[in-house]
């Protein structure tokens, strides 16, 4: 009898060529742009104390509430496989003491655990890449994030993708708005899906970005944040749409907008994939917070950030180059030239060439390696013995047939 196979838990999935190849230009492209912008990276546990979540995401949101893959570790500790990367970095943050100097920006990527229901775009494993600015209090580091995404997006061909923006308010003024909110609430409790009703006094303002359809239609006439700032959060989000303007970032303001996590503050913003996502539609999604810092006991320090889904960005990425051209050569070589040819392919591998020969023991004829050559890349090196005998290598291009011989040193760029 065969021996039993094993799939992937659900919600958990394998990243194979060629999406891990979109993944590879994905992270390459936004290192390179994070660090123009002037964040440098922290590599974070995938494993925090429970009680870091719970304190800043807040106890009531889904993902505390109902999400978290938490478990006791051997010495009864409560520990959780982190849900997002935000609470962990201003844990490390204040760790380090880097809150002693001045604003830092700071970013890091890796995998993070929620238990969703899975559905296209939506795992229970998935990997952001997230930015994070400290230190910063006015709006301009809020637009330039926001920007900075646009940039990545334009990088990586990803077209449609719609910046939405909202403020939220901040201590002073998020208190009365949360009243008039739930005054509004109240009463239309019967109209609510049962995650909403008991919303209405935990946690409001998640009813306002419910999917259900009916709590959609009971909330439609609800109070808005935007309609309850105080003037300060009222300048900020003026001055958060002049920058964006400035930096020619186009965006709507969306006043539905409240995020899952309860530290925001002020400005929360989604970039949203016009299509090709289907319901779980936010590429990227971010906001201030303004009180965490303090929250997770240290001094008064601004912050704003975002991440971006990783497998959500791949799926909007044009289709991967096919893995035929790949290479940059396909060694093709007579039975006599084998270690010459092997040689030749550690030294153009050393020089950063892609390239590839047929490896196994068995020879086989040139004609049947022309044909494996053809796939895999636009050019074969032929490695014959009379040419070789000369210090010389055929070139052939696969496209047109063109042979040239060249000199094995010009092909090995040997000086
Ligand atoms: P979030 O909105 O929970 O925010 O997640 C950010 C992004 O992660 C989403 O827009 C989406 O692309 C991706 N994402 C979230 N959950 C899943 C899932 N189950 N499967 C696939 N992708 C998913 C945060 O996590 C905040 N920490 C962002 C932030 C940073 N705010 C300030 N700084």
């Amino acid at each position: 009898m065969a021996a039993k196979r094993y799939t992937a838990v659900k919600g958990f999935r394998d990243v194979l060529p060629p999406e891990s190849e979109a993944w590879q230009r994905i992270e390459e492209e936004a290192r390179e742009l994070f660090q123009c912008f002037g964040f440098r990276e922290v590599r974070l546990p995938v494993l925090e104390a429970t009680e870091l979540f719970t304190r800043s995401i807040g106890e009531s949101t889904d993902i505390v509430a109902k999400e978290m893959y938490s478990f006791a570790d051997r010495k009864g500790r409560s520990l959780s496989l982190r849900p997002e990367g935000t609470a962990s970095l201003v844990r490390a943050f204040l760790e380090a003491g880097l809150d002693q100097g001045g604003p830092v920006k700071l970013f890091y990527s890796g995998p993070m655990f929620r238990y969703e229901r899975p559905q296209k775009g939506r795992f229970r494993q998935f990997y952001q890449l997230g930015c994070e600015a400290l230190g910063y209090a006015g709006p301009a580091v809020d637009a330039e994030i926001m920007a900075m995404l646009r940039l990545l997006f334009e990088k990586l061909e990803v077209k449609g993708a719609a910046l939405e923006i909202n403020s939220l308010g901040c201590r002073e003024c998020r208190p009365g708005y949360r009243e008039k909110l739930v005054a509004f609430l109240r009463g239309k409790e019967n109209q609510l899906c049962a995650d909403c009703r008991r919303r209405v006094e935990e946690n409001p303002l998640r009813v306002l970005d419910c999917k259900e359809e009916k709590c959609r239609a009971a909330a439609a006439a609800a109070p808005q944040a935007l309609d309850s700032l105080c003037q300060a959060c009222r300048s900020h989000f003026q001055g958060l749409q002049n920058y964006l303007k400035l930096f020619e970032t186009p965006y709507r303001v969306n006043p539905r907008i409240v995020r899952g996590l309860d530290y925001y503050t002020r400005t929360a913003f989604e970039y949203l994939a016009e299509d090709g996502l289907g319901a779980q539609n936010a590429i990227a999604a971010g906001g201030r917070y303004d009180g965490l810092v303090k929250d997770l006991g240290g001094p008064e320090v601004p912050g704003i950030g975002f991440a971006l889904g990783l497998e959500r960005l791949a799926l909007l990425m044009p289709k991967p180059v096919e893995a035929e051209a790949r290479l940059d050569y396909f060694i093709v070589y007579t039975e006599k030239m084998r270690e010459p040819a092997l040689k030749i392919l550690l030294a153009l591998r050393q020089q950063g060439k892609r390239v590839e020969m047929y490896l196994e023991e068995e020879p086989k004829s040139l004609k049947a390696q022309m044909k494996l050559a053809a796939k895999a890349a636009p050019e074969a090196l032929i490695i014959g013995e009379e040419e070789f005998s000369r210090k010389m290598v055929k070139i052939k291009e696969m496209l047109t047939g063109e042979e040239k011989l060249v000199t094995e040193s010009k092909i090995l760029n040997l000086p």
